[in-house]
């Protein structure tokens, strides 16, 4: 990492103010890049089920993956806190999400994939889910379709031009990711309770564990994150008639 990296980490993890009520905060991070010391102290604050988690993982690129994203997280809460970072404590919701303790003043998601991870930051009104992913390396895009989109889903997206395919099936995938992230479901509800319909290029939820009112619970944004990336964020609505003002920050 260069000397203006460094400067430049250092700038974001001290300058952020955390969301208001209409507002998301969104952090796109490199994990695949030296850390600044900022992100120093927050590893080094990592808790007991973070350092054994780390150590858990048999590539380092993963270890180092964890640990990257985690570190920025633990920093950019603890900024938004005003706290140091071994005062920040995370707990799990019912179903696994990760979430600060009551009264939370916050409520966050994370994704990681390839070598970018995502937070999501959103005032503690809203709910939020991200998710991130890029191509895999080890499957195919017929294979792919049928795990995402199920069997009837091949032949719409072969008929799609080669170089929408991909990223059609990856967005659909992000789309039923962020859904059980953002309703904090993990792995207790399965993706293919999720149904997506490709309209063009556009794939849409048409139906969910909760029926309509799980759908229309949520704003959804398509991510502006570099290919072969792609993410999508969900919030939840309140009163509001239009969608939250999403801020982005990243280096
Ligand atoms: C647990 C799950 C949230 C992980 O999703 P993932 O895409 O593998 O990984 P992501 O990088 O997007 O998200 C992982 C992060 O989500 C967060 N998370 C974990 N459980 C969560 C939950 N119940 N709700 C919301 N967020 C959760 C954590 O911060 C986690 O990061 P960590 O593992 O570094 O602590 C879950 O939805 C999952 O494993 N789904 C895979 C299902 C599948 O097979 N999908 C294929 C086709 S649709």
């Amino acid at each position: 990492m260069t000397n203006a990296a460094i400067a430049r980490c250092n700038d974001i993890c001290l300058s952020v103010l955390p969301p208001l009520e209409g507002e998301v905060h969104v952090w796109l991070i490199p994990t695949n890049v030296q850390m600044c010391s900022h992100l120093e102290a927050a590893a080094a604050a990592f808790s007991l089920e973070e350092r054994e988690r780390a150590d858990s993982y048999i590539f380092e690129r993963d270890r180092r993956r964890f640990v990257r994203s985690h570190a920025w997280l633990r920093s950019i809460i603890a900024r938004y806190l005003r706290a140091p970072p071994d005062a920040v404590r995370f707990r799990r919701g019912p179903s696994g999400k990760p979430r600060l303790p009551d009264p939370a003043p916050l409520n966050f998601n994370l994704a990681h994939a390839g070598e970018l991870g995502a937070i999501a930051v959103s005032h503690h009104s809203r709910e939020v889910g991200i998710d991130l992913e890029t191509e895999p390396t080890s499957a195919d895009i017929r294979t792919l379709t049928r795990a995402v989109l199920g069997s009837a889903a091949v032949a719409a997206v072969a008929a799609l031009p080669a170089g929408d395919q991909m990223r059609t099936v990856l967005r659909a995938w992000t789309l039923k990711e962020s859904l059980l992230k953002a309703g904090g479901y993990g792995l207790s509800r399965p993706p293919s309770e999720i149904e997506v319909t490709l309209e063009g290029l556009k794939p849409t939820i048409i139906n969910a564990p909760g029926g309509r009112a799980e759908i229309d619970r949520w704003w959804v944004r398509d991510l502006a994150v570099p290919a072969p990336y792609v993410g999508t964020l969900m919030v939840e609505k309140r009163e509001d008639v239009s969608p939250p003002y999403v801020r982005g920050f990243g280096y």
